[in-house]
């Protein structure tokens, strides 16, 4: 059974094959596609908001012969109208692939080993795979196939999203280097599983050190879903490392700049750099859509 529960435990040449997929199936619908879910369900659980993540993978269903079935948490009550393992073994027995967006990834873990179906990531709080496959899609897509030597500066908090991203970093031979506050970074357990996969990513508390030299700038918002307790303390540790002109100044010339959105101008990204020249965003987010078409017809393959 393969699931899709993190790019770092996804084998490089299964990343590259979803990518190169996904570049043959953009824009294909139907038939074209060869409807590789040619009479599959695919339940999409959500735990939290989306807006990316469920159109993208609710049309990449469709678009390859499939019939997706979104579920939200005021339906199901994932682990608190019944706990994961029932929902799983439910499930199980009637799609035949499992997406979800929690909030704690051990229940991935455990849909995975109850279901008896391919589970996906759709997003939880320690990785969100599906978002890294889109943003490699697009640096490919402004630097060639061939990303190896590239290098990608995270300017921000040290989350899901990073560490997805970081992870594809491995997977394809790019360069990661992470500015975040003190306490914000990388944990050392990540950063073990990094160094297994062949990378060792440049951790700083500095943005010009990361930025220096940059292909791509990437950052996302400073409080993730389920962190908004923490918003006023994030706010207050994040002071300094909002992208701004003056802080891309020191990237390549031709650096371009990523977010995988929802974005908070004037936060974690100035309107400037979020609606400016160098900004690739509105792309990336259509990516998510034919990111998750290479995922899914490799997934299934
Ligand atoms: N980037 C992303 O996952 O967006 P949504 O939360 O809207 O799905
Ligand atoms: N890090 C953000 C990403 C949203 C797509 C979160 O988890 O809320």
């Amino acid at each position: 059974m393969k699931h899709f529960l993190t790019i770092a435990q996804t084998p490089a040449d299964t990343v590259k094959a979803m990518l190169s997929r996904a570049r043959a199936l953009r824009g294909q619908r139907g038939q074209a596609t060869g409807t590789p879910l040619n009479g599959l369900t695919m339940a999409l659980l959500f735990q939290k908001p989306s807006l990316r993540t469920r159109v993208s993978f609710e049309q990449a269903v469709l678009d390859l012969g499939g019939h997706p079935m979104v579920l939200g948490q005021h339906e199901v009550g994932l682990g608190k109208r019944e706990p994961v393992q029932d929902v799983a073994r439910v499930l199980g027995g009637m799609v035949d692939i499992i997406g979800a967006r929690v909030f704690a990834h051990a229940d991935l873990e455990a849909m995975a080993e109850f279901s008896g179906r391919p589970v996906v990531n759709m997003l939880s709080e320690r990785a969100h795979p599906a978002q890294a496959l889109a943003d490699a899609l697009t640096l490919s897509d402004e630097f060639g196939e061939d990303l190896t030597g590239r290098n990608i500066a995270y300017v921000g908090d040290g989350n899901n999203v990073a560490r997805s991203f970081a992870a594809a970093c491995a997977k394809l031979g790019m360069g990661f280097r992470l500015a975040s506050p003190e306490g914000y970074g990388f944990d050392p357990a990540f950063v073990d599983e990094l160094a297994q996969l062949g990378l060792k990513p440049t951790l700083t508390t500095d943005p010009a050190e990361a930025v220096a030299g940059a292909d791509a700038v990437y950052t996302d918002t400073f409080t993730s879903m389920g962190q908004e307790d923490e918003k006023e303390a994030r706010k207050k540790a994040f002071a300094g490392y909002r992208v701004d002109d003056d802080m891309l100044a020191a990237a390549n010339d031709h650096a371009i700049v990523l977010h995988c959105m929802p974005a908070y101008r004037g936060e974690e990204i100035t309107a400037e750099v979020f609606d400016g020249p160098r900004s690739r965003v509105i792309p990336q987010a259509h990516n998510r859509l034919h990111a998750q078409k290479g995922l899914l017809a490799e997934l299934l393959a």
